[in-house]
C-alpha cells in the first residue's frame, strides 16, 4: 500500500522553506506529510507559520537546553512521530545525528556548494559574500548532512545568474525561488529510496 513520506523539518527563523513544502504538500505537487517540526528558537515567524497550518510544532530552545538533552530531545520528537526523511530548513544550530538517521537528514543551502558555505554563512550573509567574491554564478544546493555545518554528498543543486545589479536582497530572492523548486525535488528523489527507520 502506498504511503507518503514522513517528514520532519528543523528550522529556526522565519518557516519560508518549511511553508513551500506545505503548500506543495496541499497542492498535490508533493508526496509527503510534515509530521513533525521542530524550532530551536520559540518567538521566530517559522513556528507561528507551522502552528498556523495546524502542524505537530514543537520548540527545543538552543538556549535553554543544554548537551546532551538538545541532542537527544530532538532526536525523541522525530522518532516518536516517526518520521523518516528530517528536512533541515533554515536550521541555525548543529544537531547531532544519532545512529538511526545517519543518511536521513538532508539540508538546503543557498549557495553551490562547497563554495560559500559553513558556519556563519547563513541567509543574506551568504549572497553577500557571492557578490564580493564577484562570481557570475550561484544558486542553491540540496546535500545530505554529516555533524559539520552545510556539507555532505550533495543530492542536486540549482544554478541562476548573479547580475551586476544585485544587491544581496534581489539575488537572495532569485536563489529562493530555485529552492521553492529543489528541496520538494530532493524530498521526491530520496523519498523512493528511503525504507522506514529500524
Ligand atoms: C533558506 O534560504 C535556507 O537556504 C537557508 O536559510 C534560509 C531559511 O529561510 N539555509 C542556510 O543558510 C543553511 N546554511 P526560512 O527560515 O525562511 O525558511
Amino acid at each position: 500500500m502506498h504511503r507518503s513520506v514522513r517528514l520532519g523539518v528543523l528550522l529556526s527563523g522565519g518557516g519560508r522553506t518549511l511553508q513551500n513544502i506545505h503548500e506543495r504538500i496541499a497542492n498535490g505537487k508533493l508526496d509527503a506529510e510534515v509530521v513533525c517540526v521542530i524550532s530551536s528558537r520559540g518567538s521566530v515567524k517559522g513556528v507561528a507559520r507551522a502552528r498556523d497550518v495546524g502542524l505537530p510544532t514543537h520548540v527545543v530552545s538552543r538556549r535553554d537546553t543544554p548537551d546532551p538533552l538538545f541532542h537527544d530531545e530532538i532526536e525523541r520528537l522525530l522518532t516518536e512521530a516517526e518520521v523518516e526523511l528530517v528536512c533541515m530548513a533554515g536550521f541555525a544550530c548543529m544537531w547531532r545525528i544519532p545512529p538511526a538517521f545517519a543518511d536521513r537528514v538532508i539540508n538546503i543551502h543557498p549557495a553551490l556548494l562547497p563554495a560559500f558555505g559553513g558556519k556563519g554563512f547563513y541567509g543574506c550573509k551568504v549572497h553577500e559574500a557571492v557578490l564580493a567574491a564577484g562570481v557570475d554564478r550561484s544558486g542553491c544546493t540540496v546535500h545530505h548532512c554529516d555533524n559539520e555545518y552545510d556539507h555532505g554528498p550533495i543530492v542536486l543543486q540549482r544554478e541562476v545568474p548573479v547580475l551586476e545589479s544585485d544587491t544581496p536582497e534581489t539575488l537572495a530572492d532569485r536563489v529562493f525561488e530555485q529552492e521553492c523548486i529543489a528541496y520538494p525535488e530532493a524530498i521526491t528523489l530520496l523519498s523512493q529510496t528511503l525504507r522506514a527507520p529500524s
